[in-house]
């Protein structure tokens, strides 16, 4: 029997307490949202298949971090060998937006060597009155990260699966174009943080199917 994907790729999420980073996640993975704010403690983990091109099955590995400043020792270990990095701010509050910087700093600072690609995400755009970061502004940020920028909602589904799916064939196409290394192993049992990107072929020598 052969293995579920060809590649997988692992995506790390950052932002402030409160952007959203959960929300948007069960979004992508389980098409629900929760009203309900529940602190993620340290790291979550979860995945998605995505099949950029017809044919090709990639499998995105997601570290959801605590934004709560108490669990950042814990988040950072899990910074090295991502394979991406999806850098959220809430498009309501302007500190959070502040933040950005900062998270784009410390990772780059932690992760070594690159590439890493970035995505930066204004989420709760269903919010439209109490925006406080306008869309100039937010672009102006993510070219200065030369990241791509998107606006999305957890709440409708807005944006969700179009941001990561975007984010999923810059993915491919860099590994097809040998952008990416497979470094170290990866058993498949989270909270190892091994190894940005491994191909079917690397995997298949771990793989009991
Ligand atoms: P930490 O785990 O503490 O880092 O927070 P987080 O970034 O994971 O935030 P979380 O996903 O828990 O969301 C925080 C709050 O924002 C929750 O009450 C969510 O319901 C709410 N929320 C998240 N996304 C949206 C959205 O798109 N629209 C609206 N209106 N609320 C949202
Ligand atoms: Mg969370």
């Amino acid at each position: 029997m052969a293995c579920a994907w060809d590649f997988q790729f692992r995506v790390l999420l950052l932002g402030d307490s409160g952007v959203g980073k959960s929300a948007l996640l069960l979004r992508y993975t389980e098409d629900v949202f929760a009203d309900a704010p529940t602190h993620t403690v340290g790291v979550d983990f979860c995945s998605q298949e995505e099949e950029p091109e017809p044919g090709v099955r990639v499998r995105l590995q997601f570290w959801d971090t605590a934004g709560q400043e108490r669990y950042r020792a814990v988040t950072r270990s899990y910074y090295r060998n991502a394979a991406a990095v999806v850098l959220l701010f809430d498009l309501t509050a302007r500190r959070s937006f502040e933040s950005i910087p900062e998270w784009h700093r410390e990772v780059r600072e932690r992760v070594c060597p690159l590439p890493l690609r970035f995505l930066l995400l204004g989420t709760k755009s269903d919010l439209r009155g109490q925006r406080g970061v306008t869309r100039e502004e937010a672009q102006g940020m993510a070219d200065a990260l030369e990241a791509p920028y998107l606006e999305t909602s957890a709440r409708t589904g807005s944006n969700v699966r179009a941001a990561l799916s975007l984010l999923c064939r810059e993915l491919h196409r860099a590994a097809c174009a040998g952008e990416y290394t497979p470094r170290g192993g990866w058993s498949g049992v989270p909270p190892a943080p091994l190894g940005g990107v491994e191909t079917q072929e690397k995997q298949r020598r771990r793989c009991t199917c």
